[in-house]
């Protein structure tokens, strides 16, 4: 019988391209989501590209009770946590919406599962706990400073879950730090849907593309970089979601708490990438250099030779794929 996985979150842009790619790999995901930041329609479209029914529960993961029912009705295995708010301005504004969200959340989760005897869990954390990177490529015992209440909210939710895997030997723990997500499935039925105005790099030129917004603000020409503009580390969401798969396998074979970042290991520049979505949209993009961005760094991008040594997992797509995905979604999306 294969193994059912609960994806928290599971609705939204990372959760919705590891349910496919778990279902790829013959496990029986499931979702439970509040769609505070996704939408029910993904459900129909993650049964066309899997071929299956994704069981789907509407419920908040720091609800006790539906957290509860949820382990108690279905034999879940092992857990993936992607339900979070990831919104870095917003996070400023609302620190204690976001802890409430991400941390109340995790312990909420942590609760139920120990309730339930299931011991084996993925979170989603992320790079943002490094803060400012002192060298770059990043390892994952770099220096923990988050310069954000987000990241903050992720770096306190992964000690949490080293006291808890401390304490009982039976938990088998990944933290995957993702570095910048980006790109879509190739299908182009799912994809990354901000439901606000987008603040990151590649869904705001996927936007400007697809309309009749003039331009992209380059938030800075002035960097310690090749060409001044900010250098990160694009890592293709199915490539990210593979790694869940590939963390899946090897949590069943290690205890305790792994931590991983899972980037390409190579930097791009904002120039770089707009290039790149020229050559996938086939248009030119005008840009206009502004500001600095509060909080932005210079260079980030990961090692990522743990997750290949453990896991032997590596991203496999460049930057040209990861454009020209988010492009065919952002033609796509709206049919
Ligand atoms: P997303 O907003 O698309 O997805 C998050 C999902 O969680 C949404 O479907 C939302 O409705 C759901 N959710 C939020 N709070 C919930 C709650 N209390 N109960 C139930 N469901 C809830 O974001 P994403 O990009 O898919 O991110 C997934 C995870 O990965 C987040 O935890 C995020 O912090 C983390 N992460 C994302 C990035 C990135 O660049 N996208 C980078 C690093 C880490
Ligand atoms: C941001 C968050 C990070 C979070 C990640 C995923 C900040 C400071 N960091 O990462 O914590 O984990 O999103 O949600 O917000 N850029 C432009 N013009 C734009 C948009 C972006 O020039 O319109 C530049 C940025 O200055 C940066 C690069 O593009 O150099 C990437 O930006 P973005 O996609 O927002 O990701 P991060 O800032 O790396």
């Amino acid at each position: 019988m294969a193994d059912t996985i609960l994806v928290t979150g599971g609705a939204g842009y990372i959760g919705s391209h590891i349910v496919v790619e778990l279902a790829g790999a013959g496990y029986i995901p499931m979702i439970v989501d509040n769609f505070a930041t996704s939408s029910p329609s993904v459900l129909p479209r993650l049964r066309r590209i899997t071929d299956q029914p994704i069981p789907c529960t509407a419920g908040d993961v720091r609800d006790r009770a539906v957290m509860k029912r949820l382990f108690a009705e279905h034999a879940i295995s092992a857990v993936i946590h992607c339900a979070g708010l990831k919104a870095v301005g917003v996070g400023e504004a609302q620190p204690v919406a976001y802890y409430d969200n991400n941390v109340g959340g995790a312990i909420t989760l942590v609760e139920a599962m120990t309730g339930a005897g299931v011991k084996t869990l993925v979170f989603s954390s992320s790079a943002a706990v490094y803060g400012q990177p002192e060298k770059n490529p990043v390892p994952e015992n770099a220096l923990l400073r988050p310069a954000s209440v987000y990241g903050r909210t992720k770096r306190m939710v992964e000690q949490m879950l080293e006291d808890v895997a401390s304490l009982d030997a039976q938990w088998s723990i990944g933290l995957l730090r993702y570095f910048n997500p980006a790109g879509a499935h190739s299908s182009a039925q799912i994809g990354e849907a901000p439901s606000a105005t987008p603040n990151n790099l590649v869904p705001v030129l996927a936007q400007v593309a697809d309309s009749d917004a003039p331009e992209i603000a380059v938030y800075g020409n002035d960097w310690n970089t090749p060409d001044g503009t900010g250098v990160r580390d694009y890592v293709h969401v199915m490539d990210l979601a593979a790694g869940h798969v590939a963390a899946m396998a090897y949590l069943k074979r290690a205890g305790g708490v792994t931590t991983l970042n899972l980037g390409t290991g190579s930097g791009h520049s904002v120039i770089e990438v707009v290039a790149a979505f020229e050559r996938a949209c086939g248009r030119p993009i005008a840009r206009r250099i502004a500001p600095r961005r509060p909080g932005d760094v210079a260079i980030c991008y990961a090692d990522p030779s743990r997750a290949q040594q453990l896991l032997g997992w590596r991203a496999t797509r460049d930057l040209d794929a990861i454009c020209a995905d988010a492009w065919r979604w952002q033609v796509n999306r709206h049919r």
